[in-house]
């Protein structure tokens, strides 16, 4: 059932391609310029009437919760606030009865996300759920959803999940932007061709696999890892870390790469790799700075680039090329050789990928 993969993570992040376009599929219609969600019809005027959006997650969920605050305020100008589900539930939090609370779970039983949303309902919050297994907790408490419909995910490293919560984050901010009006007619239909060829985007960058296998090697008896990215890229060093450390037990951080002078900076010396989201976007001017200041101290440099880069090459010691996309859409591809690299590096040093030590799939006790 691994379908000839050796690993099930190493299958589920191979599926990407097809469980994008699976959550896509009979939603989105881009030469129409149509986005249907079933489940937000109901409420969809509670999202574009929305004072505030609260996101409650937890690991890669709140990975995913926090690009999607970048789209949201982006895109619908609401506030968003990304929380852990645990700490929120906990502090007694502000919630009104205009806000909207995304919850968002894979497996739809993570406990201290469904004791969030228990408690947000009961102060006369709107609830929306963004689940992958089909009838589970999250799925049956929400008041409404959206399924990401990426198909059972089997290893603890969440992969496909998290790409199919970015697609379905991604359509429903659009899908509000444009009843709000806050999005122009162009970029909708911009975006929408955009959401529509990521998964061809992720085939491609799934072709990198052997190089990156080959740049593991290097990196496999590392100590620590930093991965520093910037804007729609910094969830994505967020995401990178985690995955390293969970199937690796490699320590690594990620971090804004601003706030890397504000103290990791102290870290690096030539046995730190420091892996860099730096594709090309807004922000790019200001990442490449922050490359040679990694330089200047001997740190060894990864760089994620878009295709076609001149500049990173001449810097960073390897550099991994994915394809040219929208800089709100990067996240679904630059964090493809991530999950690959720290497939590969737990690979080679022996470790248990698909179940990593200390880890449940679904977190059922707070
Ligand atoms: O099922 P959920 O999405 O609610 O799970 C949340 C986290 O437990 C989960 O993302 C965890 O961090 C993964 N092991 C990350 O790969």
């Amino acid at each position: 059932e691994k379908g000839g993969y050796e690993h099930f993570m190493l299958k589920e992040i191979f599926e990407q391609p097809r469980s994008i376009g699976d959550c896509m599929r009979g939603r989105l219609d881009a030469n129409n310029g149509r986005l249907v969600l079933g489940g937000i019809r109901e409420y969809a005027n509670k999202l574009i009437n929305a004072d505030r959006i609260i996101i409650v997650a937890c690991g890669t969920s709140w990975h995913a919760g926090l690009v999607a605050e970048y789209f949201f305020e982006e895109f619908c100008r609401i506030p968003v606030e990304v929380e852990y589900a645990s700490e929120f539930r906990y502090r007694n939090p502000v919630i009104k009865e205009g806000d909207v609370v995304i919850a968002i779970s894979q497996s739809g039983e993570t406990a201290d996300t469904l004791a969030a949303i228990e408690l947000a309902k009961s102060k006369g919050a709107i609830i929306f759920g963004v689940c992958n297994v089909v009838g589970s907790s999250i799925a049956r408490t929400s008041h409404e959803g959206a399924y990401t419909h990426a198909g059972p995910e089997i290893g603890v490293a969440s992969t496909k999940a998290f790409t199919a919560q970015l697609t379905v984050l991604n359509m429903i901010a659009l899908r509000v932007a444009h009843s709000k009006g806050t999005i122009t007619e162009s970029r909708y239909h911009e975006l929408l061709v955009e959401l529509e060829n990521i998964p061809s985007k992720v085939e491609q960058a799934l072709k990198l696999d052997a190089q990156i296998e080959h740049i593991s090697n290097e990196f496999k008896d590392s100590k620590n890892f930093l991965y520093l990215g910037r804007g729609y890229n910094f969830p994505v060093a967020l995401e990178g870390a985690l995955k390293l450390k969970e199937i690796s037990y490699i320590h690594a951080e990620g971090y804004p790469a601003a706030e890397m002078k504000h103290g990791p900076i102290a870290l690096i010396d030539e046995e730190m790799p420091v892996v860099f989201i730096a594709t090309r976007d807004s922000s790019y001017d200001k990442v490449v700075s922050n490359i040679q200041e990694v330089k200047a101290r001997k740190g060894r440099v990864i760089a994620i680039v878009t295709e076609g880069d001149a500049l990173i090459p001449q810097m960073a010691e390897f550099v991994i090329e994915v394809p040219r996309t929208d800089e709100a859409l990067m996240p679904m591809v630059s964090v493809i050789p991530l999950q690959l690299l720290s497939y590969h590096i737990a690979v080679m040093r022996g470790c248990n990928v698909d179940q990593p030590r200390n880890l449940a799939k679904s977190v059922t006790v707070e």
